[in-house]
């Protein structure tokens, strides 16, 4: 448990992670939402590219030309010695897979997960794309994953804590016979790319840091059809499922108003229409 955090105001306190977590001002939601956009849009934009034998190196060539097309730039690009514009997570792989020349196959499920910086915020986000005809299962899973996201989301309001987030994607995404990745979490964002506090995607109601107004962090669940259990590959990167069961990941970054929530990184092509009883 961690309620005793303190919190300080974004606009007065230095550059770097104190611990605390920064309260933002208008100006900061309004630097998000542009960030955020743009790099929601690149995602948008790399439907078109996703077929059987693009490559992920060919995703971040796009990715690197969409951020100097928009003035922008990509965090991870030399970020503690990664290499790349973005992480793309191909099946199996639950995240920071590094772009390379292999191609795609049909079947293929990834993440492709983009951080911009623009005028010194931090929008990050991914979502998965299926190549040609996806099997059933991995359409499950990302439609479990998206979800998950969503009822993360839904969890952020001033008075819950980040505990409430955790609790209800665990919840919902261990009802579904999936499993939540414990290795990796959220994070406080801004002009910092990694701030805190840490959004973790289980735990229990009531629990970890209280929300309020002004705080700007992502939500970004893993969830495996398999165990739970990731490693790390000798790259010092690539991290997969221990069984080599799938697994999927989207990522949102977002802002507590002052009576609910902002997403930053929010799209149409994700919007889709809820499944209700079958067609036929
Ligand atoms: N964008 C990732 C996140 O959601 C971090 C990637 S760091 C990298 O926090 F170095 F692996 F690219
Ligand atoms: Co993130
Ligand atoms: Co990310």
């Amino acid at each position: 448990m961690d309620t005793m955090v303190e919190f300080i105001d974004a606009a007065s306190a230095p550059q770097r992670n104190t611990g605390q977590v920064r309260l933002h001002d208008a100006a900061a939601f309004e630097g998000m939402r542009y960030a955020g956009g743009l790099a929601s849009a690149c995602l948008d934009a790399l439907s078109d590219l996703i077929k059987p034998g693009t490559t992920s190196q060919d995703i971040d060539d796009f990715v690197m030309d969409f951020a100097e097309r928009h003035d922008v730039l990509p965090a991870t690009l030399f970020y503690r010695g990664y290499r790349k514009a973005c992480c793309t997570s191909i099946n199996h792989v639950v995240c920071h897979g590094i772009p390379a020349k292999k191609p795609l196959k049909d079947g293929d499920v990834l993440n492709v997960d983009v951080t911009f910086i623009a005028d010194g915020w931090h929008g990050d986000t991914s979502r998965m794309y299926g190549v040609g005809n996806v099997r059933r299962a991995a359409q499950r899973l990302m439609n479990v994953t998206l979800r998950a996201l969503e009822i993360g989301v839904e969890a952020v309001k001033p008075g819950n804590t980040t505990g409430d987030i955790g609790a209800a994607i665990q919840t919902y995404v261990e009802g579904e016979r999936c499993s939540v990745v414990r290795e990796f979490c959220g994070h406080g964002v801004g002009r910092l790319f990694h701030d805190m506090p840490n959004i973790l995607h289980y735990g229990r109601p009531g629990e970890g840091v209280l929300l309020k107004p002004g705080m700007i962090f992502t939500i970004e669940p893993m969830v495996n059809l398999g165990r739970p259990h990731v490693k790390v590959l000798s790259d010092g990167w690539t991290a997969v499922t221990r069984d080599r069961s799938l697994s999927a990941q989207y990522e949102h970054s977002v802002g507590v108003t002052v009576d609910g929530v902002e997403v930053f990184t929010a799209s149409p092509l994700l919007d889709r229409p809820k499944a209700v009883g079958s067609a036929s």
